[in-house]
């Protein structure tokens, strides 16, 4: 198909049409459709789908086909724990089989493009998005949004970038809140997902809600066409967020309809999500002279070649396919489960012994098939899904499994089921709890002022501890939560996020064995007043970890000295980023260097030898940390730049090797330009970002 040859054939009312993306109603967009007047449909699947797009490559005048956008965001038919739980796995290679397995069953339905994966660095849980987004190290968000892109478009759907920019940053952790965020810090923080994305391929970016700096992302021309377009070289299209182009009315930026038309579509913005200002004002607007045709050619321009590079020309029904074997998918669910699934605790109670011969398995997440799922499940099969109750009772055969929910949901107060769930653990050999978040207590639009546990679980929780009985606390939240008195009051503490499809069956793995293999992908805060809490922060001329100048006698103030922390709180988190256990120990020892110094356009080997002194073959991921001790501006105290997963048998030690690039460790500098500056630096090779040896090199 000759993109410039079709254009030149399109009338101005098709040409709008094509930067248009509708929600049917039923099949009430079938006339558009056929009159060539809409580019995309969104949450139109099966039937629907294959009636949609034969409408358009069938029936319409120019046969142009449809994108058939859906929010796939961690799986389709089978789901996959949430990105935040995938996050933890440490495993792109297996996100990346995920968003395939994905795309395939979603083309399956008739769907060729998928808004995700969210890329918005967060460092706020109160925020419900971070239940979709991979944490806060912009290096590991990376990493996982090229697999996800890889994945899906490998399978002939389009990967979305989003929501481009910072829109993990809103304020207060508030969804849809401005945000406030320092040039310096856009660039190195909350950019590079979206630069590694533009270089993965992703044929689609989605623009944020987000005020940024008094300018609506939707309608901010710098940070689209000059920085995503121009200077980062994004070729592919830019939708907007859903309704965000007429909001910027809401926002004060434009004064009616056809002023938001004018400013996203200068701005760059190439199709309008939702909100009809395009197809009511443009060509109003191009017969008055306001808007140049050349804009609407340059759009159109980007979702054909977008149409093209899907193949859709050629093949507008998706690939022939043969289906998705549900158990394949549900074998990589499982799988990622696993990795998922974070050990924050474990005090001789995990894994459970086969001696077991009556469980009580109490909680309102332990056969809650819906909630395991997390947020953005539109299209599940729910019959694919494993309950922790399912997995215990399939897998203990005749040892008694007692289930009491205690509480209705997560939310409740009703406090009515509490003393039959202390019987059934006063019967039991040991407890496992099952608590946490509803799904619908995460996602777009569910922010929590609160991080604890929802409703009366913890005084479930200091009932069942008061009975003495071993207590294995299962975790399923679609965030970081307050975990303080969970931790205290249970034996051990499994974080499984919300672990999707097969969720039950792979902590019922992981109870009787197979290991965790998570680690944290956000730090997990002690209160909520901490936040936002996070490892890869300033050092300030203060640190909390240095003590500060002399208190006058008679301060009234505690001594906790004039340091960046607080006099109620302690200022660490309860566990930091990259922290998971395993069923083994391990330790860190030898760290060396193949040399000490290397030139800004060179690279060193950096090792360290990991032992395992457990009595467990173990997996362990092995973090590569930098820090640089001066700049021409400050850089934070630690930034994860690389990883691996190994695998030691019980006593087995094993040299661990990095290759260290000068070039991963450029920023923006002082004069706003990407550099590798020389001095000194530090290098930390660990189980986590807060511990594990390190060493000095010098970059010359
Ligand atoms: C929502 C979300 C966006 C999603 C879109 C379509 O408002 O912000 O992430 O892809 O609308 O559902």
């Amino acid at each position: 198909m000759n993109i410039s040859e079709l254009i030149g054939e399109m009338t101005l009312r098709e040409k709008i049409g094509q930067l248009c993306q509708v929600q049917p109603n039923g099949r009430d967009q079938e006339h558009r459709v056929r009159d060539g007047m809409v580019g995309s449909l969104i949450n139109v699947t099966g039937d629907d789908a294959y009636f949609y797009q034969s409408q358009a490559v069938e029936h319409s005048r120019l046969k142009i086909p449809l994108l058939l956008g859906r929010d796939v965001i961690h799986g389709f038919n089978t789901i996959f724990p949430i990105p935040l739980g995938q996050a933890a796995s440490f495993d792109p290679r297996a996100v990346r089989t995920a968003a395939a397995i994905a795309a395939r069953e979603a083309n399956s339905a008739g769907v060729n493009w998928t808004f995700s994966p969210m890329l918005d660095v967060s460092r706020d849980p109160r925020w419900g998005r971070v239940a979709e987004g991979f944490g806060e190290d912009p290096y590991l968000v990376s990493l996982y949004g090229r697999a996800m892109i890889e994945g899906y478009q490998s399978e002939k759907i389009a990967a979305c970038a989003k929501h481009f920019v910072g829109y993990g940053a809103s304020e207060g952790g508030r969804d849809y809140s401005e945000a406030s965020i320092p040039p310096r810090q856009l660039h190195d923080v909350y950019l590079r997902p979206f630069r590694e994305a533009v270089d993965a391929g992703v044929l689609t970016v989605m623009s944020a809600f987000t005020d940024l700096d008094g300018v609506p992302c939707t309608g901010n021309a710098a940070l689209i066409r000059d920085l995503l377009k121009i200077r980062m070289g994004f070729g592919g299209l830019v939708v907007s967020d859903w309704n965000s182009v007429t909001e910027m009315i809401t926002h004060g930026f434009a004064g009616d309809e056809a002023n938001a038309a004018f400013h996203a579509l200068a701005a760059g913005i190439d199709m309008e999500m939702a909100s009809n200002s395009f197809l009511d004002h443009l060509e109003n607007m191009i017969a008055g002279g306001e808007v140049p045709l050349e804009w609407i050619d340059a759009a159109v321009r980007r979702v054909l070649e977008v149409k093209q590079r899907l193949g859709l020309f050629d093949e507008p029904y998706g690939p022939e396919r043969t289906g998705i074997a549900a158990n394949d998918a549900l074998f990589n669910a499982r799988s990622l489960a696993h990795k998922s699934c974070v050990l924050l605790k474990n005090e001789a109670t995990l894994p459970l012994g086969e001696g077991i011969r009556r469980l009580a398995v109490i909680g309102p997440l332990a056969d809650a098939a819906a909630d395991q799922l997390g947020c953005w499940v539109f299209d599940a099969d729910h019959n694919r899904t494993r309950t922790v109750l399912s997995g215990l009772r399939e897998r203990l055969g005749d040892v008694r499994v007692d289930y009491v929910a205690g509480l209705p949901h997560s939310r409740s107060n009703d406090e009515a089921g509490i003393p039959h769930a202390i019987e059934a653990a006063c019967r039991a050999d040991a407890v496992v709890l099952c608590l946490g978040e509803d799904a619908d207590l995460s996602g777009e639009a569910h922010c929590r002022a609160h991080i604890g546990l929802p409703g009366a679980q913890q005084r479930l929780l200091e009932a069942i501890a008061g009975t003495g009985k071993p207590i294995v606390t299962v975790l399923m939240a679609g965030r970081p939560l307050v975990l303080g008195p969970v931790i205290e009051r249970s034996g051990a503490v499994l974080l499984a996020w919300h672990p999707g499809s097969m969720g039950g069956v792979a902590i019922t793995d992981i109870l009787f064995g197979e290991e965790p293999g998570g680690r944290l992908p956000m730090s997990l805060p002690r209160s909520v007043g901490q936040v936002p809490v996070y490892y890869n922060h300033k050092n300030t001329g203060r640190p909390p970890d240095q003590k500060g100048p002399a208190i006058p006698a008679g301060t009234p103030l505690d001594p906790s000295g004039f340091v960046a922390t607080y006099i109620d709180e302690d200022h660490r988190p309860l566990f930091p980023f990259g922290y998971g256990l395993s069923y083994t120990d391990f330790t860190y020892s030898d760290i060396l260097l193949s040399t000490d110094r290397m030139p800004a356009d060179g690279q060193l080997k950096a090792s360290v030898l990991v032992t395992n002194t457990g009595n467990k073959t173990g997996n362990e991921v092995v973090q590569l940390y930098v820090r640089d001790l001066v700049g021409s501006v400050t850089r934070p105290v630690r930034e994860l730049k690389d990883f691996q997963r190994i695998s030691l048998a019980p006593g087995e030690s094993r040299r661990v090797e990095f290759e260290v690039e000068a070039s991963d460790l450029a920023f923006c500098d002082i004069r706003f330009r990407q550099a590798v500056e020389p001095g000194e630096y530090r290098l930390w090779i660990g189980p986590n970002s807060a511990s594990g040896p390190d060493i000095l090199f010098r970059i010359e």
